[in-house]
């Protein structure tokens, strides 16, 4: 399957996994790049010796091209030089004002890296266009994570196409198979970018105990909340309804600092040189593997296409089968409706 957006990245297929924070590193990236999508590490709060040598770890594991992800609420002085200089194939930013990027995009581009912005709307996706980026990921309401609009995806990817004319778009939030990926291309995207099911492969950093939930979870258990705001405040996010969050919604929804449990311990981090970090309740980290103790009070980031996901995969093996199905469906069920 070939479309302007995997002719803009080089890839095979027009899949993308998303770069989740904490969660997608250079070992679910380079799974995903391997099978002919791509992969991208998600960066966030990384400084830029962590970041180079992730790049470094994820070229070492695939020849083919991967992107990082840039969340821009969390940008480490020197961040952006440092992917300029390790010049993965693609580069995508998140929650900012592009016009403010105009320059970075500029010099990402002049090293050879692609530069996609995640967008929420079609205003913002205009003016990434007109920023200069390469490619447009149109992120619906459904979508797991932080989420930049309030449109859900099937009204926002006509809408956005409309608004960036020919630019390749890939459209996030609610995509976990091939009907999923054939529906958006349908809308008017060239490709998905899915974060959820990803979540829950095999190479992803996610905790164990949070895989688990994927798999388990349901799309009518999710709720898009500004509750997990230790670090990153006033953003909204899709997340699994666990019992802290129901314990925070039988007390009546209380506001950030008088919520149950609030500073109550929730993990430990594992930093690189061994040590570890106190993580509280409430915080934006989600569960990763590195985090030990007690995870239940973290962030279970999760799109409305958690009730498609349905098994633990190998990244790869996600890949092949989206892109099988999505072919499936186009040729066998769509072809056939036309006389
Ligand atoms: C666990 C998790 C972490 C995420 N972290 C980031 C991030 O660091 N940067 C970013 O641009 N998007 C992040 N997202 C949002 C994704 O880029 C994407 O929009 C979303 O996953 C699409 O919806 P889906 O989960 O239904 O596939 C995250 C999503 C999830 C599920």
């Amino acid at each position: 399957m070939r479309t302007a957006l995997s002719d803009v990245l080089g890839i095979e297929h027009p899949v993308i996994s998303a770069g989740m924070g904490v969660v997608a590193m250079a070992r679910l990236a380079a799974a995903v790049s391997d099978a002919g999508g791509m992969g991208t590490i998600g960066l966030a709060a990384m400084d830029p010796g962590a970041a180079r040598a992730e790049i470094r770890t994820a070229g070492d594991l695939t020849s083919r091209p991967f992107g990082v992800n840039l969340l821009i609420p969390f940008l480490e002085p020197g961040l952006i030089e440092a992917v300029i200089e390790e010049r993965p194939a693609a580069a995508t930013f998140f929650w900012g004002e592009p016009d403010d990027f105009r320059d970075a995009i500029r010099r990402l581009k002049d090293a050879g890296t692609r530069v996609l912005w995640q967008c929420g709307s079609a205003e913002e996706a205009r003016a990434a266009a007109k920023a200069g980026v390469d490619a447009i990921i149109a992120q619906g309401l459904d979508a797991g994570g932080h989420v930049r609009g309030i449109v859900t995806t099937l009204a926002l990817i006509p809408e956005v196409r409309d608004a960036i004319g020919d630019l390749p778009m890939a459209a996030a939030g609610g995509i976990a198979d091939g009907r999923g990926l054939a529906a958006v291309l349908a809308l008017g995207a060239d490709g998905a970018a899915i974060g959820t099911r990803f979540a829950a492969s095999v190479e992803s950093a996610a905790h164990p105990l949070y895989k688990e939930r994927l798999v388990r979870g349901h799309a009518s258990e999710t709720i898009h909340t500004t509750l997990y705001d230790i670090g990153w405040p006033d953003a909204a996010h899709r997340v699994l309804r666990t019992p802290v969050v129901e314990e925070w919604e039988r007390a009546g929804r209380p506001a950030s600092g008088s919520r149950p449990g609030e500073g109550a311990p929730a993990g430990r981090i594992r930093r690189r040189d061994g040590s570890a970090a106190p993580l509280t309740r409430y915080s934006v980290i989600p569960p990763a593997e590195y985090i030990e103790g007690d995870v239940e009070g973290l962030a279970y980031y999760a799109g409305e296409s958690v009730s498609l996901v349905r098994e633990i995969l190998p990244a790869g093996e996600i890949v092949r089968r989206i892109v099988a199905e999505a072919e499936e469906v186009i040729a066998k069920r769509l072809a056939s409706l036309v006389r």
